[in-house]
């Protein structure tokens, strides 16, 4: 049987002078304010999955992390954690944000620190860290000794690299590139590493193919969640993912070079694998239930990596992140940086009056995209719809954008539903386009298909009829704020 024991009860909101420094100092500070349960005695088998999707389903808007330690057949101390991020307050403490009372603060924060003048601050590179506490090297190597999930029972194996970072180095500029792909385990010293079509990594990966060489790669199995963020987000090609963080961060993050190819490797993360993406190698990968909800892409052949190198910490820790059918327990935390990275790009390509953005949840932080404005002039709906689709954090198996004035809050839904019930013509307020950016993973995609179609929903009140829109029937804000200050204690009653 299992055991859990629940943490003490909430402490108070905590404003940090910085950030912290590793994932262990993270959690530390969630443990804090109550937002981490420890579990132990949970089977790698479908049982850490389970209760992380039990979670979900029962405390969607304030998931715990999930600290499994005492996994039956590993030691004790080698521990997996679930969700770290995934709160409102866990990504507040994640960006070093100030306490939010909800998720527009999160996306609101971001943006300011966007505006602020955000620098990037490259990685400092340092000769040691605590992820060397541990080096296995070639026939040392045994992925075995980690308590490795499977997560769905349809899953094709194992997946070690969820919550992961993938880092890989562009063989013509020297471009280090992170991006978040999934790791399932074949054997000791084999995995699947599976890349989408067009994605960064997957470039990378053709270059090295295309001069007749393996790829060189690392991948970090238990990793901050601010660079695991970061990674799994669409940050501009050339740009160094690290540096990216880091910028958020306000002082650099440390790495080592690693040992086989020199990439440079977080020197506080939980466990790093190292080797070679093998051209010749090719293996099946998946079936994996992907954040759409579904197995869509099924079985594919995929060149396999041999790993070559093993850096851990004592008593390491494996991230992990949970897709599947929403809610996922990684979603929150990417819904707020996907909104607010789209509300930047958009802004970059000179849109103004953008009062708000939202990636929704259930779409998995890409499919249901929302933009609130304050209209401004004729056409300013609908630029900021194709805009929201065609940038490049909104882009990649997009499939609805709406546009909403500024007095819809786009976080939420039954404003939005209002919204699309009252100042949207169906006939003339959506705009169909084809041959956008999709993938595999798309459910709704023939086989042997790469391209979608998007809708872009004009849900504003008409430019032309501004003046004449029927008001909307409720209190002014004079009389509610009369109203509260005179009735609010009923509330309490
Ligand atoms: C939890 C999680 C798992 C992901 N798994 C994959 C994956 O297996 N393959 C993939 O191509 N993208 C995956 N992604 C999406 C990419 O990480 C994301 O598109 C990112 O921008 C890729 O980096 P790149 O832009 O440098 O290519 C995942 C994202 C998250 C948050």
């Amino acid at each position: 049987m299992g055991s859990s024991d629940a943490s003490g009860p909430a402490r108070k909101w905590v404003d940090y002078n910085s950030l912290h420094n590793d994932l262990r100092e993270f959690l530390e500070r969630a443990d804090r304010l109550g937002e981490v349960r420890h579990i132990k005695g949970a089977s790698w088998d479908r049982e850490m999955a389970g209760i992380s999707e039990m979670f979900g389903k029962e405390q969607p808007d304030n998931p715990p992390a999930l600290l499994f330690d005492e996994i039956p057949g590993f030691d004790k101390g080698y521990r997996v954690v679930w969700g770290a991020g995934n709160s409102r307050n866990r990504v507040a403490l994640t960006y070093g944000f100030p306490e939010p009372s909800n998720a527009t603060d999160l996306v609101r924060a971001y943006r300011d620190r966007m505006r602020g003048g955000f620098k990037q601050i490259p990685p400092k590179t340092v000769k040691t860290g605590a992820v060397l506490e541990n080096i296995d090297r070639d026939d040392a190597v045994n992925l075995d000794k980690f308590p490795t999930p499977r997560v769905h029972e349809v899953d094709g194996g194992r997946y070690l690299g969820t919550h992961d970072l993938v880092i890989m180095r562009d063989p013509d500029t020297g471009w280090i590139n992170v991006g978040t792909y999934r790791v399932q385990v074949y054997d000791k010293n084999t995995v699947g590493l599976w890349i989408s079509p067009g994605k960064h990594g997957r470039l990378i990966r053709e270059k090295y193919f295309a001069k007749g060489k393996s790829c060189p790669v690392a991948i970090s199995v238990g990793t901050d969640p601010l660079l695991f963020i970061t990674a799994g987000n669409e940050i501009d090609f050339g740009v160094d993912e690290f540096a990216y963080a880091g910028g958020h961060r306000g002082r650099p993050f440390e790495v080592v070079e690693s040992e086989l190819h020199g990439l440079p490797i977080p020197a506080h993360d939980e466990i790093v694998l190292e080797g070679e993406i093998m051209p010749d190698d090719v293996r099946t990968e998946g079936p994996f239930g992907e954040f759409t909800g579904y197995y869509a892409s099924g079985e594919q052949l995929q060149p396999a990596v041999r790993i070559r190198r093993v850096y851990h910490r004592n008593d390491p820790i494996i991230t992990t992140a949970r897709p599947g059918r929403p809610p996922h327990d990684f979603i929150y935390a990417k819904s707020v940086s996907k909104a607010a990275t789209i509300w930047d790009e958009m802004e970059k390509a000179g849109l103004h009056g953008i009062t708000g953005v939202w990636s929704h949840e259930a779409g998995g932080a890409r499919m249901f995209n929302v933009v609130a404005i304050k209209q401004m002039y004729p056409g300013h709906a609908r630029q900021a719809g194709h805009l929201a689709f065609a940038c490049h954090a909104g882009n990649y198996l997009g499939r609805w954008v709406i546009v909403v004035d500024d007095d819809i809050d786009p976080t939420n839904t039954f404003e939005v539903i209002w919204a699309l019930s009252t100042r949207c013509d169906p006939a003339t307020s959506i705009d169909v386009i084809g041959k956008a950016w999709s993938g595999p993973l798309d459910p709704m995609l023939p086989k042997g298909t790469v391209e979608n179609s998007r809708a872009v929903i004009d849900a504003c009140r008409p430019w032309s009829r501004r003046d004449s829109f029927p008001p909307v029937a409720e209190a002014s804000r004079e009389v509610m704020a009369e109203t509260y200050a005179k009735w609010r204690f009923l509330l309490d009653e």
